[in-house]
């Protein structure tokens, strides 16, 4: 096992965002988390990735507790791609994607190699684009270099909020291609944020439904379809049968009672 989520939950005033989460994640699997708008799933990554503190319950990445690790060390060790955001505006694309490695304090070559290697896997090579300034590259591209610079640690994990989001059917079609592609060459786990079941059955192993702050069941898809843990996850997945040929297909795999 790489993370171990155990009873994570956080309230903002009021609202109790995420509620008593559970859920563990192995070496190089892909987990999509799907919910509806404030069911908690932001809130979640960021716990992971210690942006904010939980209330109570904790995170364990590769054996070792995040309350025995200093913050800004336990970052490091997470790729965190943010929709839309994110690139520093003055630095170029080689600075943008090197400045992971240069906090490890990685030798320059090493940066080097990496950061071109990278650009290169995401289909922007350095020679054209390495010294760019984000606002000269399309919205797609800069989402490439927010995946490149994420990886750039080495990370044995990588948190994605929504990173195919604003992105046109191709492009985010493109864009999923890459990163399974890295995935087999690089083996990192993922825990990637999506509205789309559709698209998560592309590239997840598991999928978590959340709900209301709560994760209401995790599971593959067939099991999702087989033995859903609420009526809210078989809502969810005739919703998305209806207009999703994949979900449709995975529907068929999953047996005659689907
Ligand atoms: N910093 C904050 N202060 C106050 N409330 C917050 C804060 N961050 C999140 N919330 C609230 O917590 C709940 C969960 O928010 P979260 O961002 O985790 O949802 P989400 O599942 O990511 O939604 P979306 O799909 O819209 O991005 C929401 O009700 C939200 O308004
Ligand atoms: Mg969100």
């Amino acid at each position: 096992m790489l993370l171990d989520v155990s009873s994570l939950s956080k309230s903002f005033g009021q609202t109790l965002a995420v509620s008593d989460v559970s859920f563990s994640v192995d070496r190089g699997e892909v987990i999509a988390l799907i919910g509806a708008s404030g069911s908690g799933k932001t809130t979640t990554l960021r716990m992971i990735n210690r942006l904010i503190e939980p209330d109570s319950g904790q995170v364990s990445l590769d054996g070792k507790k995040a309350s025995e690790v200093p913050a800004h060390h336990w970052r490091r060790r997470i790729g965190y791609v943010v929709q839309g955001a994110g690139l520093f505006p003055h630095f170029s694309i080689f600075e943008n994607v090197g400045i992971t490695p240069a906090l490890q304090k990685r030798s320059p070559a090493d940066i080097k190699e990496t950061v071109i290697s990278l650009l290169d896997m995401v289909g922007l090579p350095a020679q054209t684009y390495a010294d760019r300034k984000p606002a000269q590259l399309s919205g797609g591209q800069q989402q490439r270099v927010n995946l490149a610079r994420a990886l750039a640690g080495h990370p044995s994990l990588v948190l994605m909020d929504e990173p195919f989001g604003a992105l046109d059917a191709i492009t985010k079609s493109d864009l999923i291609y890459d990163l399974l592609s890295l995935r087999e060459r690089l083996g990192f786990a993922a825990v990637i944020v999506t509205h789309d079941l559709s698209e998560a059955l592309r590239f997840a192993d598991r999928i978590g439904v959340m709900e209301g702050g709560h994760l209401i069941q995790m599971g593959t898809i067939e099991t999702l379809i087989r033995a859903p843990a609420a009526s809210s996850v078989s809502d969810m997945l005739d919703a998305a049968r209806r207009h999703s040929a994949e979900v449709e297909a995975a529907f068929s795999r999953a047996g005659p009672s689907g």
